[in-house]
């Protein structure tokens, strides 16, 4: 998946600039990004969904150059916060592109949204609606969709479901608070209901999960047309697109994804007697993820009971995906050739607790020793974004590399910037 895993062990490269000098420069832990293999992620979506707009979920990764190529790209920004949409925005993004999403809206991320001209605004509960159309003002009208959860089961890890009843996104389809929800948008002059949005779950590896939402999508659709007269032009479907994080893992082929969804909406669109409507997609993982790498340096190497564990310098500051979903990761030697064995052996971060682990039971040369590299492939999303500074470790960069040159997106984070938070006596 990754550009990674098509090239020899020991002296691994993306875009055309070696790891190990990358290390060199730029220090570790750090994340590096291949931004035509950004770009190419882009084009294979939009390839796969000319009718469709595909909308990057910047929550996977953001920063202005991911901006900018997302812009160049074609793409639509999804974005969940006032800070997400100020970046975009001050980045030159046009806000007309930007879906605003959010289960606890604050006024700021309201208040920016209408005031910047974001495209559409996701509603997700029924309090956000008057006060969505109190802040558009008399003479607005802002374009939004209703979120809701379709009661389909899909998604990677328990905490990355989002399809059914019982978690805090959306609104139910069974209890009625969806058809609730439209009926408060539709009653709202300064509101305008261009359709209904749903996300299911990330790291959905099968079609099938969202061909049963597009049913039960188009058949609230239906339902809204005979109660109100009102036939919404759009359907928004979310992301959620699982990618291979090791080499044989099933991926979500957008090719094969598009051809399916637009079967089965144009058949369930016949079959209640409604136009097909336009579709928006919202992947975020499987655009960033495979383009991205984590480097690390080993800083210790011990045995501890039957296990070798190998300790570098990052962890579950940098990834805190194994810990959170029980993530799987195949971490791999760069930079020194050898000719040990492959032993099996634990990777682990440097903070203190047990649960930091990168990657556990792994192959990696027996003779692994203090100083040696170890790249992480498929780290490109929900890692940088997902980082914090526990153990007051900083956060690490963020490298670009594109036709054989590297520069830096995010720099590091230094001990001056943490120590600066800290203004207390
Ligand atoms: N649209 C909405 C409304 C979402 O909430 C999300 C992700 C996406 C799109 C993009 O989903 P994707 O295509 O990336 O699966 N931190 C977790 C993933 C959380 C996903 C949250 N929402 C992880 O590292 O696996």
């Amino acid at each position: 998946p990754a550009s990674t895993a098509r090239l020899p062990q020991g002296h691994l490269s993306v875009g055309g600039v070696s790891l190990a000098e990358l290390a060199d420069r730029f220090g570790t832990p750090a994340y590096v990004l291949d931004e035509d293999e950004i770009r190419a992620r882009c084009r294979t979506y939009r390839a796969a969904f000319p009718q469709a707009d595909v909308v990057y979920a910047a929550k996977a990764f953001l920063s202005r150059a991911m901006v900018r190529w997302i812009e160049e790209e074609g793409l639509g920004l999804d974005v969940c916060s006032a800070g997400e949409l100020e970046l975009a925005h001050a980045a030159g993004f046009p806000p007309e592109r930007m879906v605003l999403h959010g289960n606890a809206k604050s006024p700021r991320d309201i208040e920016l949204a209408l005031r910047v001209g974001v495209g559409r605004i996701v509603v997700d509960s029924p309090s956000e609606i008057a006060r969505i159309a109190a802040l558009t003002g008399p003479a607005g009208r802002q374009k939004v969709m209703v979120r809701v959860v379709p009661g389909v089961s899909a998604g990677g890890h328990e905490k990355i479901r989002t399809g059914t009843d019982g978690q805090k996104f959306g609104l139910s389809l069974t209890d009625g608070s969806a058809q609730h929800a439209v009926a408060r948008v539709l009653g709202q002059p300064q509101l305008e209901l261009t359709g209904l949005h749903c996300h299911i779950g990330s790291q959905i590896t099968d079609v099938k999960p969202y061909l049963v939402a597009v049913r039960r999508m188009v058949g609230l659709m239906a339902r809204i047309k005979e109660s109100h007269g009102v036939t919404l032009p759009e359907l928004d479907l979310g992301g959620g697109h699982a990618v291979a994080y090791r080499p044989g893992e099933p991926a979500l082929d957008p090719t094969a994804l598009a051809r399916r969804l637009y079967a089965e909406l144009a058949a369930s669109c016949a079959a209640a007697g409604l136009p097909v409507p336009r579709l928006l997609i919202e992947p975020g993982r499987a655009i960033a993820a495979p383009a991205g790498v984590a480097l690390y340096r080993v800083l210790a190497v011990k045995h501890t009971g039957p296990t070798l564990f190998v300790a570098v310098d990052g962890g579950m500051s940098d990834n805190p995906r194994p810990a959170l979903y029980g993530a799987r990761y195949a971490p791999r030697p760069i930079g020194r050739s050898t000719t040990a064995e492959p032993v099996p052996a634990t990777v682990v971060g440097r903070h203190c607790e047990a649960g930091d682990v990168i990657a556990s039971d792994v192959p990696l040369p027996g003779d692994v020793r203090p100083g040696d590299l170890v790249a992480v492939p498929v780290a490109g999303a929900y890692q940088a974004s997902m980082a914090s500074a526990y153990n007051l470790v900083g956060r690490p960069p963020v490298v670009a590399v594109h036709r054989g040159t590297a520069r830096l997106l995010i720099r590091r984070e230094t001990q001056d910037d943490l120590s600066r938070r800290d203004v207390g006596a």
